[in-house]
């Protein structure tokens, strides 16, 4: 039987369904992925360089929140601590944060001041792992593996950490203001750390407590207390779903290239096509797109992402009423090779996104007589359609199963970079 501890609000992040994942700590400065400490299986001491030279002199962040604005994301989750423990505000509970380096700015709250000013909904990620704390019981993703701490003869409290934890997301739940969504990451039970480990329980009821609206992720290996879970790194076939094959609310974080903290010979980029298709192919299984940004030892968004993030924009400025409030089309709804639905159920408006444009017609199987109007969303351009039964231009023949609805489309193909017709249903 799942425990019921409570549920958030998840009505405005279903509609937002684009938001901005941040990955902003130390690691900027290697700019070789934020698990180095872990791959390299760096020392305290060794990695205290980091901290020590840790200054971005231009942070704004500001201009980070004006940049996911302008691409069309409507929330944002950014590491307040992730696995190195290194933490972006002015905690009470330990000195390894970045009011104690040379930069001393509490870096989340200008953060989080700076998103909201532009309309964002807030979230933080709260790495459950880490590589700093005396008392985190070390395991297979630590620096150092167990075998090594056991043999060192160093103690280790896990209840301790725990606490740590516990104080730390209380400060954050409640110096911060109206938080929307709580990011743990991550559990491994099979390697001892899951809930009981982690006293996932008493995390969640204190957060509750503080915060009742809050979303939290599913990452805490607690059943029961997860508002939405976390495909990562790829998209799945057919959205999230439960074992009765209801649709889970859900999220995939994705990266642009390979890694989430600043990356600087990190090359494989996707473009800005598969970024525009990769987020109509979230919404279109009824998901969310948390998109990462890592931005560097400067303090600014690398020009890679911000290529991107303004192309986005430039889409998104012409199509977000294909993506804001939409999910999986109607089930008896299957959209054509090469094309994707997204429908928004409360305007009953269903959009064909076309990932490779055809010559002249788009057949529709099934819709015959089913829609009212069809215009392409970037101009609001009239696309004229005829119910097709048998047409041997179109290529169909009176055997085909069921009636198509044709669209009659111009030969080239808009200058957007993922066109979108926009059908009103009857
Ligand atoms: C993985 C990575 C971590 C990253 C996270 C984002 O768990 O280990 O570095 O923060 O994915 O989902």
């Amino acid at each position: 039987m799942k425990k019921n501890y409570g549920k958030g609000d998840v009505s405005w992040f279903q509609d937002a369904r684009f938001g901005m994942f941040i990955h902003w700590g130390l690691y900027a400065l290697p700019a070789r992925h934020e698990w180095i400490k872990y791959y390299e299986k760096i020392s305290d001491a060794d990695y205290q360089k980091y901290f020590d030279h840790f200054n971005p002199d231009m942070f704004n962040p500001k201009e980070w929140a004006k940049a996911a604005r302008e691409a069309g994301m409507k929330y944002f989750v950014i590491t307040a601590k992730h696995h190195e423990g290194f933490c972006l505000w002015d905690t009470k509970y330990t000195d390894y944060k970045i009011t104690n380096t040379q930069f001393k700015r509490d870096a989340l709250r200008e953060i989080v001041d700076a998103f909201r000013e532009e309309g964002l909904h807030v979230g933080l990620y709260y790495s459950l792992i880490d590589w700093h704390h005396p008392e985190f019981e070390a395991d297979m993703a630590h620096p150092w593996n167990h075998e090594e701490i056991k043999k060192s003869g160093v103690k280790r409290d896990q209840k301790k950490y725990n606490q740590y934890m516990r104080n730390q997301v209380e400060e954050l739940l409640t110096q911060f203001g109206k938080i929307d969504i709580i990011w743990f990451d991550f559990s491994y039970p099979q390697h001892g750390k899951g809930h009981k480990e982690w006293e996932s329980e008493k995390l969640v009821k204190l957060i509750r407590k503080l915060q009742p609206h809050i979303l939290i992720d599913n990452r805490l290996d607690l059943e029961g207390a997860e508002d939405f879970v976390s495909p990562e790194q790829y998209v799945p076939v057919d959205g999230m779903r439960d074992e009765k094959g209801n649709l889970l609310v859900w999220e995939g974080c994705q990266t642009f290239s390979g890694a989430w903290g600043y990356h600087r010979d990190e090359n494989t980029w996707k473009s800005n096509k598969m970024l525009i298709e990769m987020l109509i192919n979230h919404v279109c299984k009824g998901g969310n797109l948390l998109l990462n940004v890592g931005p560097t030892a400067r303090g600014v968004l690398d020009c890679r992402a911000i290529d991107r993030l303004q192309a986005i924009g430039a889409w998104m400025k012409f199509h977000n009423r294909a993506i804001y409030g939409c999910t999986i089309a109607p089930e008896n709804m299957v959209p054509p090779e090469d094309c994707r639905y997204t429908y928004n159920p409360e305007t009953k408006r269903l959009y064909v996104h076309i990932f490779a444009w055809p010559f002249k017609a788009l057949h529709l199987p099934g819709m015959a007589g089913k829609v009212k109007y069809a215009q392409l969303l970037n101009d609001a351009s009239e696309i004229k359609m005829r119910d097709e039964k048998a047409d041997i231009h179109a290529g169909l023949n009176a055997k085909s199963p069921q009636r198509a609805l044709t669209l009659e489309l111009p030969t080239v193909q808009p200058n957007v970079e993922v066109p979108v017709i926009e059908l009103f249903l009857k």
